[in-house]
C-alpha cells in the first residue's frame, strides 16, 4: 500500500485486533502477523515501529512462544504489551518472576520523563491482566511506572529504544492509553501518521482498474455492510464493468430488499434483483432442524446464483468483501462446530472464475463503515447490524412458512423502530418467532397466539455477549405495540441469557 507499517506480533493476546485497530486510528497503517515470523521476514516487511502482543502463556512454560533476540538488534523500536513485555525482558537477560498476578483497573505511578508517557499526568488508572511480572529489568533498562503491588510496570531503553508496558493501553478501561500508543508511534518511531481511509479509497481504485482491465466484475451483493460498501466501491473505481446480483430469499426483514435494490438501482453497474423467496420457501418446507436449515439455504442461494452467472456469461472476475478480521481469523486451529455460519459471499470453488477481487481484504469493520460513509451509503445501510446469511429462517423456531415470516417481520420491525429512536443501541437486536402458542384475552374474546421473543445483545465480537438492560418502559411500550399492532402475536418475553451458553441466533 505504500504506507508506514507498524507490525505487530501476535502471541495469544485477546487484544491483538483492538491494538491494530487502535494504530490505525492513530493515522499507522498496521498489520498482525503470527509471533513466530522469522527476522528475515519482518526485515522484508520494513515496519517503522513493532508491537508485541499479550498472551495467555507464561515465558517459562514448556511451548510457550518465544521470540529471536535478534529482533531486539533491527534497530525497529519495540513495545511490549503484557505477554510481550516479559518475553523482551526475558530474553534480553531479565528476570520474569512467575505467579504474581494482578487484574483490573489500578492505579499506576508513571515516570513522565520517559518517552511512553510524556506530557501525561504522573498518574493513570491501567488495566492489569496478567499472571506473571518482570522482577528483573534487562541491562540498559529503567524501570517507567509501577503500581502498589508490581514493582515495574513500565520500563524502557531509550537508546535502543525498546519499551514495554505491563498493562494494556489498547483499551478503554486504562486512562489516557491512546496518549501511550500515540506517544510510541510518534515520540518513539517518529511515524509520519501517513494512514487515511481517503488514501485507502485512491489505492483501492487504483487496484480494481489494474486488476479488472476492461473486463467484467461479479459481486454477490447481501446488502449486507460489507458486500454494499464493496459494491460501492467497484461502482466507483469501474463504472460500468460491475455486475451485482442480490438474491432474495424472502428471509429478509421488512422492506429490507426493496432498501438495497434503491440504494443500488442508482448507481453506475447492473444491478440484478432474483426474486427466490418462492424456491426457498418450497425447499424449507416442513424442515424443523436448525443444522438442515441453513445447509438448505446455503446450497439454494449457490444454485440460484450459479444460474444467474450462467446467464450473464462472460464475466471472468468475482469480487468479494472479505475483511481483515475474516482474513485474521481463518488463521484460527480445529474449533467444535456450534453452527455452520453460512456466509453468503462464501461461493464453491467449482464457479470457475479467472481471479478473486477483495479490495477490503485490509480493513476492519469500522474502516469499512467509514468507507462507506465516504462512498455515499445512506447510514442505515452502513451502521446495519450484523445479520445472518440465512435471514429470518433460523429466528422463526421449527418450520418456516410465509405466514409466520411476516408476523416475525412485524413485531421485529416495531422492535427495530423503538431501539433506533433510543439514544444507545445495543450491538445487535431483534425478534424471535418462539411458535409456542398462548392463551390471552382480548377485548372479551380468547386469543391463542404465538409468543414473540426480544433479544437484544451487547458484544464486541459475537463471540461470547450479554443481554442488554434495555430499559423496562421501553420493553413495555415495544411490548405493547407488538401484541397489539401485530395480528397473529399474542405474549411478548425478554430473553436475557448471555452467550455462552446460548448463542445470539435462536437456532
Ligand atoms: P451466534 O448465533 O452464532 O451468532 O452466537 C453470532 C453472530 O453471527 C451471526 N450469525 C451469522 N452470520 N451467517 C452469517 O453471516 C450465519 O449463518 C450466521 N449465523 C449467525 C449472528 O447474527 C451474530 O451476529
Amino acid at each position: 500500500m505504500g504506507n508506514q507499517l507498524a507490525l505487530i506480533l501476535d502471541y495469544g493476546g485477546q487484544y491483538k485486533e483492538l491494538i491494530a485497530q487502535r494504530v490505525r486510528q492513530l493515522g499507522v497503517y498496521s498489520e498482525i502477523h503470527p509471533g513466530s515470523l522469522p527476522v528475515g521476514e519482518i526485515k522484508a516487511l520494513g515496519p517503522i515501529a513493532i508491537i508485541l502482543t499479550g498472551g495467555p502463556r507464561s515465558v517459562y512454560a514448556p511451548g510457550s512462544p518465544q521470540c529471536d533476540p535478534e529482533l531486539f538488534n533491527l534497530g525497529i523500536p519495540v513495545l511490549g504489551i503484557c505477554y510481550g513485555m516479559h518475553l523482551m525482558c526475558h530474553t534480553l537477560g531479565g528476570r520474569v518472576m512467575p505467579g504474581s498476578p494482578e487484574y483490573g483497573r489500578v492505579n499506576a505511578s508513571l515516570d513522565t520523563t520517559c518517552a511512553l508517557f510524556a506530557g501525561m499526568r504522573g498518574e493513570a488508572i491501567v488495566l492489569m491482566s496478567h499472571g506473571d511480572a518482570v522482577a528483573q529489568l534487562p541491562s540498559g533498562f529503567a524501570t517507567a511506572a509501577s503500581t502498589a503491588q508490581c514493582g515495574i510496570v513500565a520500563c524502557g531503553d531509550g537508546a535502543r529504544r525498546l519499551y514495554a508496558v505491563q498493562f494494556h493501553p489498547e483499551v478503554k478501561h486504562t486512562e489516557d492509553g491512546t496518549r501511550v500508543l500515540h506517544n510510541f508511534l510518534y515520540g518513539v518511531c517518529r511515524a509520519a501518521g501517513d494512514y487515511r481511509i481517503e488514501d485507502y479509497i485512491a489505492r483501492a481504485t487504483e487496484d480494481i482498474r489494474a486488476k479488472a482491465g476492461g473486463r467484467q466484475v461479479l459481486l454477490a451483493l447481501s446488502g449486507g455492510v460489507d458486500s454494499s460498501v464493496c459494491a460501492a466501491l467497484f461502482s466507483q473505481a469501474i463504472p460500468g464493468q460491475l455486475v451485482c446480483v442480490f438474491v432474495d430469499h424472502g428471509l429478509m426483514r421488512k422492506d429490507e430488499g426493496d432498501m438495497v435494490e434503491a440504494v443500488f438501482a442508482k448507481r453506475k453497474l447492473r444491478f440484478i434483483r432474483v426474486n427466490a423467496e418462492k424456491r426457498f420457501l418450497a425447499k424449507l418446507r416442513g424442515v424443523t432442524d436448525p443444522e438442515r436449515k441453513r445447509k438448505l439455504i446455503g446450497e439454494e442461494f449457490v444454485a440460484v446464483f450459479e444460474e444467474e452467472a450462467r446467464k450473464i456469461g462472460d464475466v471472468p472476475y468475482l469480487a468479494q468483501g472479505t475483511i481483515y478480521p475474516d482474513v485474521i481469523e481463518s488463521g484460527g486451529g480445529p474449533a467444535a462446530t456450534i453452527k455452520s455460519h453460512h456466509n453468503v459471499g462464501g461461493l464453491p470453488e467449482r464457479m470457475k472464475f479467472e481471479a478473486i477481487i477483495e479490495p477490503l481484504r485490509g480493513l476492519f469493520k469500522d474502516e469499512v463503515r467509514n468507507l462507506g460513509r465516504k462512498l455515499g451509503l445512506p447510514r442505515a445501510l452502513v451502521e446495519r447490524q450484523p445479520f445472518p446469511g440465512p435471514g429470518l429462517a433460523i429466528r422463526v423456531m421449527g418450520a418456516v412458512t410465509r405466514a409466520k415470516l411476516d408476523v416475525l417481520r412485524e413485531a421485529d420491525s416495531i422492535l427495530r423502530q423503538e431501539l433506533d429512536k433510543a439514544r444507545k443501541r445495543p450491538d445487535q437486536y431483534f425478534a424471535v418467532y418462539t411458535g409456542v402458542r398462548s392463551v390471552g384475552v382480548v377485548g372479551d374474546a380468547r386469543s391463542y397466539d404465538t409468543v414473540i421473543a426480544i433479544r437484544a445483545v451487547e458484544t464486541s465480537d459475537f463471540m461470547t455477549c450479554e443481554y442488554a438492560p434495555v430499559p423496562h418502559p421501553l420493553l413495555q411500550k415495544i411490548a405493547a405495540r407488538i401484541v397489539n399492532e401485530v395480528q397473529g402475536a399474542g405474549r411478548v418475553v425478554y430473553d436475557i441469557t448471555g452467550k455462552p451458553p446460548a448463542t445470539v441466533e435462536w437456532e
